[in-house]
């Protein structure tokens, strides 16, 4: 195998004090000793004992979920404010590895509980943000983004994550933005087996992502990883994990998608109901095929931070965009 060494280092010149990221894989072997005990975890931060409780943060540096609900207490207020007129990104993954470098560098003011799930509300990079871990799945997320979208004055919203690779072009820590997104797994068992039927949904069959978020991330991503490892295209999600080279090749044929995941059109479905831009962002942690699940074991918190890092590194930009508008 074509041996290749990524070896990332964003250290940004930072007035709002973000990124500071390091990391350095190699592809050429699959092994890794690392464990990857909270990739599916779904605990909430707090036990929850009613639809919404929201607590202030006093430590806002270094934020994990349970230390900060820890040491939250109640405030009352949950609306993300627009602070100066500046927009706030509704920022979401659906696993706490996806999100665990995002919460580490945002200062968060504080954190509502809605269901069962933590909205982190803050900035990062200097940009008002809720965070917000959607757990697994098409229903997780479009539950989670619903509430988000319908809560929160979010002008955007940027998917964060993992993804299987399906395209032959992709390899194990290739980014993919998604420039549009649709459920695979749509459909009918009929006695000739499953038929896809996303084509015959009342609304459309493909969500599109906001062009210059996709833009925005796709030039973000090549300045942390090089062109070499981004790809722009159709990302499929199906409430399955794909460890399979034949239902690889089908959704090579069948959509020529690029990668597949877990929650992206659910999250796009929603965005596209609310009227939010929206992208996702997805950096592969395995090719979907019959090895995918030890593939997967070894490569998910590297990808997820890669993904992670081109998210802040978008947002310095949306930062640093605003500060010159302003300046002007
Ligand atoms: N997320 C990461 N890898 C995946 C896969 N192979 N199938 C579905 N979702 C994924």
């Amino acid at each position: 195998m074509k041996k290749r060494l990524f070896a990332i280092m964003l250290c940004v010149a930072l007035t709002s004090g973000c990124v500071y990221a390091e990391s350095a894989v190699s592809t050429e072997s699959t092994e890794s000793t690392e464990s990857n005990s909270d990739a599916d975890s779904t605990e909430s931060a707090v036990d929850i004992d009613s639809t919404v409780r929201t607590e202030s943060v006093e430590s806002t540096e270094g934020i994990e979920g349970d230390e900060s609900a820890e040491n939250a207490e109640s405030t009352g207020s949950m609306q993300a404010e627009k602070e100066d007129g500046r927009e706030t990104i509704g920022i979401i993954s659906a696993m706490d590895t996806e999100l665990k470098l995002l919460l580490e560098n945002a200062q968060i003011d504080h954190v509502d509980h809605i269901g069962n799930r933590d909205y982190y509300v803050g900035e990062l990079c200097g940009v008002p943000v809720v965070l917000l871990r959607l757990g697994i799945g098409k229903v997780n997320a479009a539950s989670g983004t619903a509430t988000l979208l319908d809560r929160y004055d979010v002008s955007e919203v940027v998917f964060t994550g993992v993804a299987g690779a399906v395209s032959d072009e992709t390899e194990v820590l290739d980014i993919v933005v998604a420039t549009d997104l649709l459920q695979h797994d749509y459909g009918v068992i009929s006695n000739d087996g499953f038929v896809w039927t996303g084509a015959q949904l009342e609304t459309d069959a493909v969500y599109l992502c906001d062009e210059e978020l996709v833009e925005m991330a796709w030039e973000s991503a090549v300045e942390v990883l090089g062109e070499d490892h981004v790809f722009t295209g159709t990302v499929v999600s199906g409430d399955q994990f794909v460890s399979s080279e034949a239902y690889v090749k089908k959704l090579q044929d069948d959509f020529d998608a690029m990668a597949c995941e877990m929650e992206g059109a659910a999250v796009a479905i929603v965005c596209s109901e609310y009227g939010v831009p929206f992208v996702v962002i997805r950096s592969m942690s395995d090719k979907a095929d019959g090895k995918a699940v030890k593939t997967y074991e070894n490569f998910m918190d590297t990808a997820a931070d890669h993904s992670s890092n081109i998210v802040m590194n978008m947002l310095q930009h949306m930062h640093d965009e605003g500060a010159e508008t302003e300046g002007n």
